[in-house]
């Protein structure tokens, strides 16, 4: 299914976006980042616990070490291509979601429910 997330061509470098999409299992989080000029979309999930990357906070992004983060054990992910290369996880990647920019807002297609 294909999801609005608005108002993301105004994200700097290492901002995020959060959104909600809906799971046989309840709801989940996906977040758009914009870095280095590009946007993605990635699952809101470490590759090490089935826990969120943030504290809830919708702050996912290291720029000290250009990475996405996982806030519990510290699991840096490339934001480039969602792979993990230092941490409990590294090798494994974040699930990516496909996007579209339409405008100001961002089309992401999540698994269907
Ligand atoms: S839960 Fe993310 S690194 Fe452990």
């Amino acid at each position: 299914m294909r999801l609005r997330v608005p108002d993301v061509l105004s994200l700097q470098q290492g901002e995020t976006r959060v959104f909600q999409y809906p799971t046989a299992y309840g709801d989940m989080q996906g977040f758009v980042i914009r870095h280095n000029g590009e946007l993605r979309a990635y699952e809101n999930k470490c590759r090490h616990w089935p826990i969120p990357l943030d504290y809830g906070d919708g702050d996912f992004y290291f720029a000290s070490a250009d990475r996405i983060v996982c806030k519990t054990h510290g699991a840096m992910y490339d934001p480039a291509t969602g792979e993990c290369d230092s941490g409990p996880c590294a090798g494994q990647s974040l699930t990516a979601f496909p996007l579209e920019l339409t405008g100001e807002d961002a089309w992401v297609e999540v698994p269907e429910p």
